[in-house]
């Protein structure tokens, strides 16, 4: 068989992971050819690829990124575009593409899918919204990244008696935030899925100054937003690609808490840092079952499926189903964080 594989959307830790073992997989123990698409989708519309052997992903297990090369494309141009890849895919000989992403990515997947493509998808995202599969590689690095610098910070805020009010990516979910909270012991987490009443954050943590404590760390996520009408709130805009740009809920909960609570405040933008580096063994582990699992369904003919996480299985799920909802935080999930507003 010839199989493609191309990684789109943002990057995250393993991305790489799931590369080699496609590779080792199909290569190895199938005899398949396989070949890489540059820059994501676009790769595959404008015919950019290069062959992947076993030298070709030597070395890459550990790397954060994507020796692919990612973006993001507008659905529209996707659209228009079906027919080239179509051609595509017949002039190279291909009998399967391998998408490697995440919601948007997934979504297109789908798309291609329905026109008849033969696509199994591999799910990818540090953000953890992904509602089919129990969790997606990249967030165990992303949570890891975020707690230490958690931790890094409580240093600081004790030293100056400040409020740290550190934001996580994690775009409309709060999973991000509710790990590394939990796993940092933040005194405050603010998640999109419950908005915020400001005053009740500020009194929680003039509770804790209240109480003796130096310092407090509240942990927001990106896309958390305050109660209406509880807080003034600059809504982000949105970029080319529909998505939300966020607009720093940190910087706006810093200059409110510092003047209801009288305490310096600074806020703290983690970013694109969570995505970057070397992938944790769990991410690793992940992405190379993911990888061999798609190759096998390749083999099956099992198109327009991608492989998910259920318990300690990793099993196929219809593209249709795995974008129907996001995969936000349950209520329950809440109370035993402690913390969450
Ligand atoms: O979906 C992954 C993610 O890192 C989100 O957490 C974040 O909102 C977004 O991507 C950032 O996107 P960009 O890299 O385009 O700024």
């Amino acid at each position: 068989m010839r199989i493609g594989v191309l990684t789109s959307g943002g990057d995250c830790p393993g991305l790489n992971a799931v590369i080699r073992s496609v590779v080792h997989r199909a290569v190895v123990d199938h005899g398949d050819e396989v070949i890489g698409f540059r820059d994501g989708w676009k790769g595959l519309l404008e015919g950019d690829w290069l062959k992947l052997d076993l030298d070709a992903v030597s070395g890459i297990l550990a790397r954060g990124g994507t020796m692919l090369g990612s973006s993001r494309v507008q659905p529209a141009h996707l659209r228009d575009g079906v027919e080239r890849a179509r051609g595509h895919l017949q002039d190279l000989g291909l009998d399967a593409i391998i998408p490697i992403g995440g919601e948007g990515t997934l979504k297109a997947a789908r798309l291609l899918s329905d026109s008849g493509l033969p696509i199994v998808g591999v799910p990818k995202t540090i953000d953890n919204d992904i509602a089919v599969t129990d969790v997606t590689f990249g967030f165990d690095t992303a949570v890891g990244v975020a707690t230490e610098a958690l931790d890094r910070l409580k240093t600081t805020a004790e030293s100056h008696q400040r409020v740290l009010i550190v934001e996580v990516m994690g775009r409309h979910t709060g999973w991000i935030a509710l790990h590394s909270g939990m796993a940092a012991g933040a005194h405050a987490i603010v998640v999109p899925e419950r908005p915020f009443d400001i005053a009740e954050l500020a009194a929680k943590v003039g509770e804790r100054f209240s109480a003796g404590k130096k310092f407090a760390i509240v942990v927001a996520a990106e896309g958390a937003k305050p109660r209406e009408g509880t807080m003034s709130y600059d809504e982000g805009r949105k970029d080319v690609y529909g998505h939300e740009r966020f607009t720093g809920i940190a910087r706006q909960l810093s200059i409110e808490l510092e003047e209801r609570l009288g305490k310096e405040a600074r806020p703290v933008i983690l970013g694109h840092v969570q995505r970057g580096g070397t992938p944790t063994a769990y991410d690793r582990v992940l992405a190379t079952r993911f990888g061999w699992h798609a190759v096998e369904a390749v083999h099956r003919g099992e198109f327009g499926h991608m492989t998910a996480l259920r318990g300690t299985d990793i099993v196929m799920v219809s593209l249709a189903e795995a974008v129907e909802t996001l995969k936000t935080v349950p209520e329950e999930r809440y109370a035993e964080a402690e913390c969450v507003l």
